[in-house]
């Protein structure tokens, strides 16, 4: 463990694999999802996933990894199930992708503070353009990446720790404060509808699926970030109670995010809410409105901080998932970490060069694929997003609580729980998440990951 580093506190850790789950997911994916996904339909679905089925499997990675005290694939082996280990490499592969367009998108977030700063909001009506100038957004992506770099080669309690404490209380004061601001413009209130007055005729397989991806993303799960993060966490650490926190300090800044958005596009359609769902671009077009709103300085001076603070969140996410293929290198093929870190980053670096040229720069990368059955092509960044969080996150998600529940046992299971948490045996949240483990999360999950390969790559949509 000395070797390894760990986290130097309790709170330490609860900070980082909240800074882990707390990001762009929250704040850039959460609001355009559920724009996409119909409103508040999709958000009871989505809450349904975090705390059912998701939370089960958060407590059951953060246990695989203290138990084993290894990264993502070594803990399989460690408890030994070699085999098993191909979910470990399929979660590395996981989060390869996802940090490839996770960046660009970090990218965008850190050029708007300089937009900001100087108090462009005009450029929410030219955001297609922005992103198209891709050697601009790409040396802030590179700047991004390298900064990610730097604060995994420096370990885990001397980096990842350190920055998520101070700043995520601020983000979250900020995002409150502008929540309170947004609620006063006018139709702000037909955004708040909209967010959260469910129309289940709105329901489909398309938003279900998305919601448990979206779910799977904003809470860093399926991939083995908190198997990786646990194993760092100290033994008298109470997991339970430690995955609530998480999960409720994820979905409840996703929850408060939503209402900053809302009432900003009732205001924006003067109350139609029509074209909410404008995707992956929504909070890069309807912030800076809300800043200019304000306008002046202080518009300038708000809008700026929020870009900061949502790069620190970003920051905090994109060190986790570099940190799984990292540790990966440097237990089980002993290369130095402050090596293992600039290659795997740069190489992933280059691995989202299409995610950056997908948006409207190269006409191949924008029309990358079109699914079978689908009306219009979809684009590289969409691609690697259906595949890695929709489609293989539950699917890690799926298989991590199987390997729990039947593979390494419940009881074991059972007995790494109970290490830090006195009361935890023959408690109703035991029992729950044995039964969730061993036999919710496989089927449901399961099932769910097949309809959404059939729906969303085959057309064939079950309902
Ligand atoms: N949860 C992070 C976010 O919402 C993204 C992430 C996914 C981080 C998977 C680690 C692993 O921004």
């Amino acid at each position: 463990m000395a070797n390894r580093g760990g986290f130097s506190s309790k709170l330490g850790f609860i900070m980082a694999a909240a800074g882990s789950a707390v990001g762009l997911g929250n704040i850039w994916g959460f609001p355009y999802e559920v724009g996409q996904g119909g409103g508040a339909a999709f958000v009871v679905i989505y809450l349904l996933f975090c705390f059912i089925l998701c939370f089960p499997v958060m407590v059951t990675e953060i246990a695989i990894g203290r138990k084993s005290q290894k990264n993502a694939v070594g803990a399989f082996d460690y408890l030994g199930f070699k085999k098993w280990n191909i979910v470990g490499k399929m979660g590395i592969l996981c989060g390869v992708l996802i940090l490839s367009f996770y960046n660009v998108i970090a990218g965008w977030a850190f050029g708007y503070i300089f937009e900001m700063a100087v108090g462009n909001f005009d450029i929410a009506n030219h955001f297609s353009e922005f992103i198209v100038d891709v050697f601009k957004v790409g040396a802030y992506g590179l700047v991004f990446m390298a900064t990610t770099a730097y604060v995994v080669s420096k370990g885990i309690s001397g980096g990842i720790e350190k920055a998520a404490k101070l700043l995520m209380p601020t983000l979250l004061f900020l995002i409150v404060s502008l929540v309170i601001y947004s609620l006063t413009l006018e139709n702000a209130m037909a955004g708040v509808k909209f967010y959260l007055v469910p129309d289940f005729s709105e329901l489909n397989g398309r938003v279900i699926y998305n919601a448990m991806g979206q779910a799977f993303f904003s809470l860093s799960l399926g991939m083995g970030a908190l198997i990786t993060y646990g194993s760092y966490v100290g033994k008298d650490d109470n997991i339970v109670t430690s995955a609530a926190l998480i999960t409720l300090t994820d979905v409840g800044i996703a929850l408060i995010a939503g209402l900053m958005i809302f009432p900003l596009i009732g205001y924006m359609t003067e109350g139609a809410m029509t074209d909410v769902g404008r995707g992956p671009g929504l909070i890069f077009v309807t912030l800076p409105q809300i800043f200019g709103t304000i306008g002046g300085t202080l518009g300038a001076v708000v809008g700026t901080t929020f870009f900061i603070l949502l790069c620190f969140a970003a920051l905090t996410s994109t060190v986790s998932l570099l940190e799984v293929p990292v540790s990966y290198i440097v237990d089980e093929k002993n290369i130095k970490r402050s090596k293992a870190v600039w290659l795997v980053a740069g190489l992933i670096y280059l691995i989202g060069i299409p995610s950056l040229l997908g948006n409207g720069y190269s006409e191949y990368f924008s029309n990358f694929i079109t699914y079978v059955g689908a009306e219009s092509a979809t684009d590289f960044l969409s691609f690697v997003g259906h595949v890695a969080n929709d489609t293989l996150l539950p699917l890690g998600g799926c298989l991590i609580a199987f390997f729990a529940g039947h593979i390494w046992k419940k009881a074991n299971l059972d007995d790494e729980l109970a290490k830090g948490a006195p009361g935890y045996k023959g408690s109703f949240i035991q029992k729950y998440l044995n039964f969730a483990v061993s036999y919710l999360a496989p089927i449901v999950l399961g099932t769910l990951f097949v309809l959404t390969v059939l729906g969303t790559f085959f057309g064939i949509n079950l309902f």
